[in-house]
């Protein structure tokens, strides 16, 4: 990512929230601040968000990338895009968010695996060529946002807005991180299983310009000959 801003001078980077691009973005952090990449000129994209939180809520994703990112390095205010959550009309924000991705084509996009094999909020059953869109959140999604600082379920909202995964599939290059060994059995699916919308995250297969990244305990399912291909 930093080769491709200093190369280009600029990109457009989507960014997911969770816990597993978290060391690539205290890795960015500290590039900005031995001097090694700047951020000046970079459009930042968030991958989705839930449906009824103001994007400054402490629980929003926007707040998440904020913290976790945004608010350590140089990116200007005005080229952080998010899609907001609290909007009236979300209908008019998802296509709001879709024209502005149309128009500002993603140069790299960071992706992470949910338990239910979801890529950004996409869940099972979601159209592989799908565009921004509102999305009733699954169990385990519901779940695995109590890892993100909700005090209890109760109080995650049970929606969320979300990049399609056609939206998703328009980027340039895709880089699929997965950490850990609960995500040992999704790794495996997303690369060996169908390419089906019952399991979002294998239309990866489909990309020609995808990067995966995997720790030991995620990639332990992979077929031996595979650990250096992927
Ligand atoms: C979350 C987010 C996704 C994220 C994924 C994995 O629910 N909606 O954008 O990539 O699930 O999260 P984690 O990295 O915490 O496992």
């Amino acid at each position: 990512m930093c080769d491709f801003i200093r190369k280009h001078g600029h990109a457009n980077i989507g960014f997911a929230t969770g816990s597993t691009p978290l060391g690539v973005y205290k890795y960015l952090i500290e590039s900005y601040q031995k001097g090694k990449v700047s951020f000046q000129n970079i459009q930042a994209f968030n991958l989705d968000e839930y449906v009824g939180l103001k994007p400054g809520h402490p629980r929003s994703f926007a707040s998440a990338m904020k913290k976790d990112l945004f608010s350590h390095i140089d990116i200007r205010l005005e080229s952080i895009h998010v899609l907001d959550g609290s909007q009236q009309d979300m209908d008019q924000e998802c296509q709001r968010y879709e024209s502005l991705i149309k128009n500002n084509p993603i140069d790299i996009q960071i992706l992470g695996i949910g338990m239910d094999g979801h890529i950004a909020y996409n869940e099972p059953g979601s159209p592989l060529d799908g565009m921004c869109h509102v999305v009733d959140l699954h169990q385990e999604s519901i779940e695995s946002s109590l890892d993100y600082g909700f005090d209890n379920i109760q109080d995650v909202p049970r929606q969320g807005v979300t990049q399609g995964i056609g939206t998703i599939m328009k980027a340039h290059q895709l880089i699929m991180m997965a950490k850990g060994q609960k995500k040992a059995k999704l790794v495996e699916k997303m690369i060996y299983g169908e390419v089906t919308s019952d399991f979002p995250s294998s239309v990866i297969q489909n990309h020609d310009h995808v990067l995966v990244c995997l720790d030991q305990g995620a990639a332990s399912q992979l077929k031996e000959e595979d650990y250096e291909r992927y």
